[in-house]
């Protein structure tokens, strides 16, 4: 898979760790930055995933802040992105089996990367299941 995978200055330290762990698995991450600790802002990241996703440049994406909060409000603000902050795997996975996320959000604040490489994982590994699921997602477009 291609992630685009972004963070502001607090999830910078995360967002490095999960894209070694995904490129070993395989995955080809594409790194919109932040590409460094200096203070920012997270709404640059969440839009510029957003738009690398729904763009056809990326296949899904994973971002980090400090809680995942405001850098999926700003994920989300995109037109086609269905973007998830999650702190357990069980609802990373459903969200992609019922409600076709294709963006993840995670809380550097929150959870530790051991965590967070379970999270990806369970997301990553998930599928749409469709069916009643499309015509509720259809609904929220
Ligand atoms: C930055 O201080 C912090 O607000 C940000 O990382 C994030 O938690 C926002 O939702």
């Amino acid at each position: 898979m291609i992630i685009a995978m972004g963070s502001d200055h607090v999830g910078f330290e995360m967002k490095n760790e999960l894209k070694t762990y995904l490129e070993g698995k395989g995955h080809k991450v594409t790194d919109l930055g932040a590409h460094s600790e200096e203070r920012t802002d997270y709404p640059v990241y969440g839009k510029a995933v957003a738009k690398a996703v729904t763009g056809g440049e990326a296949d899904c994406g994973i971002l980090v802040c400090g809680t995942g909060v405001g850098i999926s409000i700003a994920a989300n603000k995109t037109w086609g992105v269905r973007a998830v902050v999650c702190s357990e795997p069980y609802s990373a996975m459903l969200s992609k089996q019922h409600n076709n996320t294709n963006v993840l959000a995670i809380g550097a604040r929150v959870i530790g990367i051991e965590l967070a490489k379970m999270i990806a994982d369970a997301w990553l590994g998930a599928e749409f299941e469709g069916g009643r699921h499309l015509d509720r997602v259809n609904m929220l477009e």
